[in-house]
């Protein structure tokens, strides 16, 4: 089979390096890619694995190419391309593509839609207002004060989201985003102001089919910077599976009965099943589990550890997916736990620079238990160089949490590059637990 992955990201590697340990992949290409999909190359013989150097949200570009090669299946990564439409415009070419279609992806492509979405269905979240006036919501805010959650309507990367703990706070985030457009005139038409929620976030991530689910096992993330989540959230600095003891039993009957079910028949009720990977961002609050946002993709990092612990031909269950059969399958995990530290450049999630040569990621990986995915990289004259904010996902497995972290704390510090800085304290709460 030839398969296509789109996107370079760190995710994306480890769904290109699970999809390299299928027999029955013989052609792997990565759109664009990054060196260390790259180094897949000569992982499995009569594997041929190659970058390819078109944009992950270049649609016609991909599939111009998925065409000429004739690609059975592609694998699409970032939340962009499917947002764009995707794989409708490959299904139509007569492509098999794995991920939602168009209509489906505006659960990520737009807040309010989201919003609108659970309010029709009854599905648990925060109680919210849409607004699209910026004196109304200044005006409400005043009424309602602090704390309080306010969110730009279409993607932002992550940071369309202020939690402001105090009213200022609140009326500077209407301004950037509604009065300064920061993220765009589009996103900043209108807005959401929703109830804070408290407890501990959880993202649960199901294959669907657009009538059956698969429930994958438990992962966290650590969305903000610095350790014990203090600072500006980022788009991840690590994360783990599984994730031991955090819902309870009662917990995941709400998911399922109340979020997941309910989701997937809405979708096919207003003629947009959803096939590919739902990600479920909750908030386990103390009156049960609470929708947070749904992703429309893997979250990057979760999506590390959790190739790693995957026992499944990755290959079999994106068909199954496309082609309704999820019912024939059964994920098989490993009995390790595997974790994921982000390590980023200097100013992420601010601005930062690139070109900082980076060393020792080789040796780091050649330990045990280690993999090193790469993200935010760039290679010349056989030196790799940052390339981004989040530059490389240090992954490794143990037969615990601690094990696993001991392993990927040391790999984290023998590899170098100015600036670098990541989050000691992945997976600690759980530990403590
Ligand atoms: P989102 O892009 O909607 O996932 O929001 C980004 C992050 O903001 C989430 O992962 C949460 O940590 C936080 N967040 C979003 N909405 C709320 C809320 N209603 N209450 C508390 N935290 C929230
Ligand atoms: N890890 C969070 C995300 O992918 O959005």
């Amino acid at each position: 089979m030839k398969i296509l992955v789109v996107g370079s990201g760190g995710r994306e590697h480890a769904l290109a390096w699970k999809l390299a340990q299928s027999e029955r992949v013989t052609e792997l290409y990565i759109a664009p890619g990054n060196p260390g999909t790259a180094a897949l190359a000569g992982s499995r013989a009569g594997l041929k694995v190659e970058n390819i150097a078109i944009k992950s949200d270049d649609v016609a570009g991909l599939l111009n190419f998925a065409r000429k090669e004739a690609i059975d299946l592609t694998v699409v990564g970032p939340e962009i391309p499917l947002v764009m439409g995707i794989v409708d415009d490959f299904e139509k070419a007569g492509l098999r593509a794995w991920g939602p279609s168009k209509a489906a992806s505006e659960l990520e492509g737009s807040k309010v839609a989201m919003k609108e979405f659970l309010r029709r269905y009854n599905i648990p979240t925060a109680a919210f207002k849409i607004f699209d006036d910026a004196a109304e919501a200044h005006e409400y805010i005043e009424e309602v004060g602090a704390p309080i959650v306010i969110k730009c309507d279409g993607l932002a990367a992550g940071k369309g989201v202020t939690v402001a703990q105090t009213e200022d706070e609140a009326h500077d985030a209407v301004t950037r985003m509604m009065e300064n457009h920061q993220f765009g005139k589009e996103a900043g038409s209108h807005l959401i102001i929703e109830e804070i929620l408290e407890g501990e976030e959880i993202s649960v991530f199901a294959f669907c089919d657009g009538h059956n689910a698969l429930i994958l096992d438990t992962a966290q993330d650590h969305k903000q910077v610095f350790d014990g989540d203090r600072g500006p959230n980022t788009g991840g600095m690590g994360a783990f599976t599984p994730a031991p003891g955090l819902m309870s039993e009662a917990d995941e009957d709400v998911v399922v009965s109340r979020i997941l079910l309910p989701t997937l028949s809405g979708l096919v009720k207003e003629g947009r099943p959803y096939v590919g990977i739902l990600y479920m961002g909750l908030m386990l609050t103390n009156k049960g589990p609470r929708v947070i946002e749904y992703n429309v993709r893997f979250g990057d990092p979760e999506c590390q550890p959790l190739m790693l612990r995957l026992q499944n031909d990755l290959v079999d269950i994106c068909e199954a997916c496309i082609d309704g059969k999820l019912d024939t399958i059964t994920l098989d995990w490993s009995d390790d736990t595997a974790i994921c530290v982000t390590l980023a450049s200097g100013g992420y999630p601010g601005s930062y620079e690139n070109g900082k040569a980076i060393t020792a990621v080789e040796e780091a990986a050649a330990e045990k238990g280690v993999t090193v995915f790469h993200a935010g990289t760039s290679k010349k004259n056989g030196v790799l160089y940052t390339a981004g904010g989040r530059v490389l996902s240090v992954c490794a497995q143990g037969e615990d949490l601690t094990a696993a972290r001991e392993v990927a704390y040391a790999a984290s510090e023998a590899i170098t590059f100015d600036g670098k800085h990541y989050r000691n304290d992945i997976g600690c709460r759980t530990e403590a637990r």
